[in-house]
């Protein structure tokens, strides 16, 4: 048990970073060109990296700095970088590149990189030898290090690599200054143990740990105090939240824990793995008030010959009756789902079986990508004899086939009342926000309605967006 609580970080390790913190905060007032420190931090990937970035940006405020959208102007500019598919980190590589002129032209600027990407050893050697102007570089594991990072950037001549592997730890009490207005990331776990063979994850952010449920409680009434209107629950597999704790507590409990807090405040959560998800969670989605009837319950494939080769543990059986089950728990239940085309091995047939899915299923959205080699997992060994033109037009197929179904769904939404959050006015006047379903919809109204829960009379679907005007603020 006593392993089992050493994933936390002790309260003097935390400390210690505080004194560092106000180090940097001296030691950057006399280097700035500007008024106070300017930070920019720009994140990559999913939200567990955006919830990352607000803790980052937290500890940045500690330590002085104010932050600016323009690299130009900044004193700290920091990446926070994804490793999930090669595209992602090409735009890095490409950005990192762009960034050489700014350390030309402003040597004092300090250039860092962290986040999935700076775990693997590749990419943090190839940073090392080709952009010899980066000056920090950390990984997954000790971002609430960063005042001291910061501090040996400060004060040594040498670049600084900190990037141990590791399990991972979770820290509790660092400072988070939240990106949203109105929505906010609650974490309540880390990691992941799934080993999905095409998923770089588990070896970029370790296992599975989870916070405690007094500690998510407890940022949870922060957030409700501050305001905002909708909390999601993060984690890579949320039903497996608890299992490790010295006490198990089941994502199930925890939800009507939350559920339970008073204030006016949407819960949604995800990502849900197939084969962890239960009826139990669907029963109390369907018995709550505040959780959305929203399930992000990503397949990958509907094929069973691909869903084991992608150790899924599940088979296409299995997760249609599990949907079956929640279709009739909650008869107004939105669904989405990630799919991944072009699998090492990937047949014609198999394919096939994936469009039939999501016929049956009927998304309301899908986030779909094409296979993309990880180095270190087991797919990018498989052999994959199928063309990348050939899958390339599978993708596209896939996408005609879910953009049929949305346009059917949201079709089906006209002359519906609906509630939103209204969270902004756009340029063209319209308020926006999303159902909760999580679909976008675009309202006429007036501007006091933002920040408000507003119930929209569906007037038109226009592709995936919706469009109505506001009746009233729902109570
Ligand atoms: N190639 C393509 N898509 C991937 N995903 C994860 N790893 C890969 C990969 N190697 C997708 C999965 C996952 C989502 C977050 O990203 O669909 O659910
Ligand atoms: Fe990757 Fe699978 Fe873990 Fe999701 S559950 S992060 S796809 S290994």
């Amino acid at each position: 048990m006593s392993e089992k609580r050493s994933k936390t970080v002790p309260a003097e390790e935390l400390e210690r970073q505080k004194e560092y913190a106000k180090q940097v905060r001296e030691l950057m007032l006399l280097r700035t060109r500007n008024p106070v420190p300017l930070a920019h931090v720009h994140t990559y990937g999913c939200q567990g990296n955006v919830a990352d970035g607000e803790r980052i940006k937290g500890m940045l405020a500690q330590m002085g700095f104010e932050f600016t959208e323009d690299p130009q102007e900044a004193d700290f500019i920091l990446y926070n970088t994804c490793a999930i598919r090669e595209h992602a980190e090409d735009r890095v590589f490409g950005n990192v590149g762009a960034l050489k002129h700014i350390k030309e032209r402003h040597p004092a600027t300090i250039l860092g990189l962290c986040g999935c990407m700076m775990q693997q050893p590749q990419a943090a050697e190839r940073i090392r030898k080709s952009f010899p102007y980066v000056s920090l570089v950390f990984g997954t594991h000790v971002v609430h290090r960063l005042p001291e990072l910061l501090y040996r950037v400060l004060t040594c001549e040498r670049r600084v690599f900190e990037r141990p592997d590791g399990d991972g730890v979770v820290a509790e009490g660092l400072p988070v200054r939240r990106d949203g207005v109105w929505k906010a990331w609650l974490p309540i776990m880390y990691g992941c143990n799934n080993f999905c063979s095409y998923c770089i994850v588990p070896y970029v952010r370790g296992r599975e740990r989870s916070r405690t449920v007094d500690a998510i409680l407890t940022e949870a009434k922060e957030i409700i105090a501050a305001g905002y209107k909708e909390i999601t629950l993060l984690g890579q597999n949320v039903n497996s939240y608890g299992k490790d704790l010295p006490e198990p507590v089941s994502f199930a409990r925890l939800l009507k824990s939350i559920d339970a807090l008073p204030g006016d405040f949407k819960i949604r959560f995800m990502t849900s793995h197939p084969k962890d998800a239960t009826r139990e969670l669907i029963d109390v989605i369907a018995e709550s008030r505040k959780i959305s009837h929203h399930l992000h319950l990503p397949v990958q494939s509907g094929s069973n010959r691909i869903l084991k080769a992608m150790n899924r543990h599940y088979t296409r059986e299995q997760y249609l009756q599990l949907i079956d089950y929640a279709k009739k728990r909650i008869p107004d239940l939105s669904l989405t789902s990630d799919i991944i085309v072009g699998f090492p091995g990937e047949m014609r047939e198999d394919f096939e079986e994936t469009l039939s899915l999501i016929q049956e299923v009927r998304y309301t959205s899908l986030f779909t990508f094409i296979f993309s080699p990880r180095q270190g997992t087991p797919a990018a060994e498989m052999e994959d004899p199928v063309p990348a033109k050939v899958k390339s037009a599978w993708f596209s197929e896939l996408l005609q086939v879910q953009e049929g179904i949305a346009a059917q769904r949201s079709a089906a939404m006209v002359g519906q009342v609906v509630e939103v959050l209204c969270e902004e006015m756009g340029k063209d006047g319209l308020l926006s926000g999303r159902t909760d379903g999580n679909v976008m919809i675009e309202f006429s109204g007036k501007p006091e309605l933002i920040g408000h829960t507003v119930k929209v009379n569906v007037t038109r679907a226009r592709n995936w967006i919706l469009v109505g005007e506001a009746v009233a603020e729902a109570e």
